[in-house]
């Protein structure tokens, strides 16, 4: 195995007091910044477009607040409480148990979802590029589109952006809990909201402003399916970083006197703004231009450019967005990366840096293969899909909502109440709602994982 040639000091970090975060607000942005990504600013916009706008929000909205929410409160405190990566977090807290494989299903579900997230986050960083420098002007409508397909069927740059963007994470990831995530946390999360909201109230002054916000908003429930629920609750644990330990891994390094019910509820309700701020961004201006909200996935990517070429100042409002993108991206790749840095940081007591260094290689290698099913390696399918779709698929429609359900079942029924009371009470110490409580534990313990199986069975019918 690789990691062997990496490892030296084995086991050595095992029993070493965990490293936290030094602030509360370092804390909360590390969280935001794991959550806020594509998730938000791209794949939000396009399956909202898809499903109906205003209908897909309100079942997205729910999804994101009764069970999301509830599902994150259970992340949190396995990591808050067994204090170690996503596997053995589960063996601290239920040792000799087969519940650590739940663990490893977010390692995998981690890795596959790197492998799309670095490409994506490499185009974006083209369209910054690409924009900043004048190069996206111009075009008809039917050129931007080319310019998309051509450029991501390619074989040589889009593989060049990735790399670099997975050795932007090694490095900031290199430097360590507090002076890596926390810090890049720090400073990127702030200038991301700014950005947004200049983005957002140039959208809402341009003309027809108010029929891209009723599309978003107004409901229309007959374009709404059982697939767009699934997508919605798809979207909703995408969005949150759940079921995959990336907020288990970041909850390991809270510290001890941190509010776990409080630091939900501003994480989540953190990421919901930015996802429908990017609505109010896309909608407006893709519907003060004449151009179609329904796009899919090239949403952001071909017809935006277009929209923004037509806007006054165009140049000035597509590279600020595409540096909300590249920021978006940097952030939650880096808690993606973390997951299983953790991993063979405690398991298998590599250094940080070589661990960091190790899934650089194997996300480059995924990375690689997933750009080129777009261009060379497009024949090469499973089941009609490409390599690309297939990690989509199975890390977010299926690995995300299993895990998450599967962390809840194990809060709520193996750990129990009063493990869950002492966690989010911390011991007593912080005074939290009874009633809240018991609803939380409620939802948890029933809702949440009939919730996610019956829409899981629905949508395979
Ligand atoms: N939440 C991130 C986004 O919205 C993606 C992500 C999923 C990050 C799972 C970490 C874990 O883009």
């Amino acid at each position: 195995m690789l990691f062997r040639i990496f490892a030296k000091k084995k086991n050595c970090m095992i029993n070493k007091k965990r490293v936290t975060f030094s602030s509360k607000l370092g804390m909360i942005l590390a969280a935001v910044g794991s959550a806020v990504g594509l998730g938000n600013i791209w794949r939000f916009p396009y399956e909202a477009g898809a499903n109906g706008g205003g209908a897909f929000i309100i079942v997205y909205i729910l999804c994101v607040f009764l069970i999301g929410m509830v599902a994150m409160i259970a992340e949190f405190l396995i990591g808050k409480m067994g204090r170690k990566n996503v596997v053995d977090s589960f063996n601290q807290l239920k040792p000799n148990s087969a519940w650590h494989y739940v663990g490893y299903i977010g390692l995998l579900a981690g890795v596959l979802i790197m492998g799309n997230y670095v490409v994506v986050s490499g185009w974006t960083l083209k369209y910054f590029l690409a924009s900043s420098t004048f190069g996206l002007q111009d075009l008809t409508v039917s050129g931007y589109e080319e310019f998309f397909i051509k450029y991501t069927a390619s074989s040589f740059e889009p593989i060049i952006y990735l790399v670099i963007f997975m050795f932007i994470s090694h490095l900031l990831l290199s430097r360590g809990v507090k002076t890596g995530i926390e810090k890049a946390s720090k400073i990127m999360m702030p200038i991301l909201f700014i950005l947004l909201l200049v983005l957002v109230i140039n959208s809402l002054l341009l003309p027809n402003a108010i029929k891209g916000l009723e599309f978003l908003f107004k409901p229309d429930f007959s374009s709404l399916s059982y697939q767009g629920v699934l997508a919605a609750l798809a979207q909703a644990f995408f969005s949150l970083s759940l079921g995959m330990g990336a907020m288990l891994t970041y909850s390991s390094y809270f510290r001890e006197d941190v509010n776990i019910m409080r630091t939900t509820a501003q994480v989540v309700v953190l990421d919901t703004m930015v996802a429908l701020l990017s609505g109010m961004v896309i909608f407006p201006a893709v519907f003060a231009y004449g151009a179609s909200p329904e796009a899919g996935p090239g949403l952001v990517f071909k017809v935006l450019p277009n929209v923004f070429n037509q806007m006054p100042l165009g140049v000035l409002w597509s590279s600020i967005f595409y540096l909300v993108l590249i920021i978006a991206c940097l952030t939650s790749l880096m808690s993606l990366h973390e997951v299983v840095i953790a991993y063979f940081m405690d398991k298998r007591g590599l250094s940080r840096r070589k661990a960091s260094l190790l899934i650089t290689i194997v996300v480059i290698v995924l990375g690689i293969l997933s750009s080129l099913s777009m261009g060379k390696l497009n024949d090469l399918r499973l089941f009609g899909k490409t390599f690309f779709d297939i990690l989509d698929f199975i890390s977010a429609s299926i690995c995300l909502p299993l895990g998450g359900m599967l962390m809840s079942i194990f809060v709520a029924w193996i750990l129990g109440k009063d493990k869950f009371v002492s966690g989010l009470t911390n011991d007593g110490k912080i005074v939290v709602n009874k009633t809240l409580l018991n609803v939380v534990f409620f939802l948890l313990k029933y809702i949440v994982p009939m919730a996610i199986l019956i829409i899981f069975i629905t949508s395979l019918l």
